[in-house]
């Protein structure tokens, strides 16, 4: 699949098997036509019926030119009101263009992006690769016989300005790497839990500093975790066989080497089984999906790499597995974490968060900047929010508003929750410091605050993507949230 991005005015002049026309719902098909024929030397209009084309946003209309001058096919795509083009409507006309093409088997095109202005343009520029990636995205390394890859394999957009040109390509190439990072979040999280425990993680963080020499990995083993006092997280991963490995991946892109780093830490539960709190049967496949907060670190480290970006950060992916066996932790049980706080555990299901409390004290040693843990923490999140939100919270507003700001640039959508003091008075224990369960009622912001217990000493917040990082039934697997939104607010330090 290649991208380009080309300076002229004349559509019908390129090489490409179908031309897309955009069409501005605000112009009369007279207006629009006479523009169309601007870019097009006039050989457009005569193929064009009134009433033929559909200006409805994501409408599309192909036509096969039966004039001698133009051989390629035309896609006409609605694209609504121009004045009211906003990210969301990029999304739609390029999810119908793409979808189109594809169903027509048409592998080249040529995008006249002529009539659109230059702040669309260059977020159509942005998403294109996105959008071509996550349709045409499969998941075949297990199937015996394997679908034939989608045919689209060029892209050229028309812009009619050189002075956009620097900045289209820019975006165009920021939006391949985008795309890579998420395309690869979402092959290791659908990796199925006989393949991907907490090693193959290492393993991958380890592969991932050969291709990218500006990434260094560390790997801490359970002898490393036991050193470091590491109790809760050890807990977790007691009724496993696979050892709970936590993998930490460096950037150093700021020119003061010293500088204050952003640090990212990922729940990598590769299976939560629910443990002794065991969980009911229906479903429990999708747990292999509770490792999609490391799988987003991982994602994420990868752009950041590519991107060379001049800041420092830390990734932790929280490898750890679930499983109910004679030598699991138990209800009742009382952890003492690496804080020193102690936690009576009321439910061995609620294990993100005691994974997730020793990785964020870990993580003290970096004098970080900010913190944001990424987890798949709570069913809570999903009654509250959906399948459509993250949920975001922390302990500094002014973090928060920049991780829901960045999820709307980035189209990766994020809402954040209220995490008021009244809510710590549900994880009181009556044995230990505090419960690792605080009831149903307000069960996201509870785990919120839990963690808010080991994150005092710096600027942090909580994503809690049980609701957006993958999707079930005839369309299960991984989304690749919020790897989009998380790289957004890095671009934007
Ligand atoms: N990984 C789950 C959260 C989850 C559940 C994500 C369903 C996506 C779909 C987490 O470890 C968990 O089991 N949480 C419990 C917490 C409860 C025991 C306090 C939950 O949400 O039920
Ligand atoms: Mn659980
Ligand atoms: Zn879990």
């Amino acid at each position: 699949m290649e991208f380009q991005i080309k300076n002229s005015t004349i559509i019908t002049k390129q090489k490409a098997e179908c031309l897309v026309i955009s069409i501005d719902s605000g112009k009369s098909q007279s207006d629009f036509v006479k523009e169309i024929d601007k870019s097009t030397n006039g050989l457009v209009s005569q193929l064009i019926k009134s009433g033929d084309i559909s200006h409805e946003l994501g409408k599309t209309t192909l036509l096969y030119a039966t004039s001698s001058n133009l051989k390629q096919k035309l896609l006409f795509v609605g694209c609504g009101n121009a004045k009211a083009f906003d990210l969301m409507q990029a999304q739609k006309v390029i999810q119908a263009v793409i979808k189109e093409l594809l169903a027509k088997k048409i592998k080249s095109i040529a995008w006249d992006l002529l009539n659109v202005n230059h702040t669309n343009s260059l977020q159509i520029a942005k998403q294109l690769p996105q959008i071509v990636s996550d349709i045409t995205y499969q998941f075949d390394e297990f199937k015996t016989t394997k679908t034939p890859a989608p045919s689209l394999t060029k892209v050229t957009l028309l812009v009619s300005e050189k002075s956009i040109l620097t900045k289209l390509t820019n975006n165009l190439l920021q939006g391949e790497i985008i795309a890579n990072a998420i395309t690869a979040t979402k092959t290791i999280a659908n990796m199925p839990s006989n393949v991907c425990n907490a090693k193959y993680l290492a393993e991958q963080g380890k592969q991932l500093s050969k291709v990218h020499p500006s990434l260094k990995v560390t790997c801490l083993g359970e002898k490393e975790l036991a050193k470091l006092n590491m109790n809760a997280y050890l807990a977790v991963g007691r009724g496993s066989q696979n050892e709970s490995i936590m993998t930490i991946i460096e950037y150093q892109g700021a020119k003061d080497k010293k500088a204050q780093p952003y640090v990212l830490v990922g729940k990598g539960l590769t299976f939560d089984s629910g443990g002794i709190s065991i969980k009911p049967a229906a479903g429990m496949d999708e747990m292999k999906y509770d490792m999609c907060g490391a799988a987003t670190v991982y994602g994420v480290m990868q752009a950041v790499a590519e991107l060379k970006l001049p800041i420092n950060v830390v990734g932790v992916m929280a490898g750890c597995e679930n499983m109910p066996d004679g030598n699991s932790y138990r209800p009742g049980d009382i952890l003492t974490t690496m804080s020193g706080t102690t936690v009576e555990v009321i439910n061995t299901d609620a294990e993100g968060r005691l994974v997730l409390c020793d990785a964020l004290t870990y993580v003290e040693r970096y004098n970080p900047k900010t913190v944001i843990d990424i987890a798949t923490l709570t069913g809570a999140c999903i009654v509250a929010l959906g399948h459509h939100y993250t949920g975001v919270m922390g302990n500094n507003d002014k973090l928060v508003a920049q991780l829901v700001s960045a999820s709307q640039k980035a189209g990766d959508k994020a809402w954040a929750l209220p995490i008021d003091n009244e809510f710590q008075e549900q994880i009181k224990s009556t044995c230990a410091d505090i419960v690792n369960a605080g009831g149903r009622d307000g069960g996201t912001i509870t785990a919120a605050c839990f963690l808010s217990r080991f994150t005092e000493k710096y600027q942090w917040a909580h994503l809690d993507i049980a609701g957006t990082a993958w999707k079930s039934g005839s369309q299960k697997g991984a989304t690749g949230r919020p790897v989009a939104m998380l790289i957004q607010y890095l671009l934007d330090q």
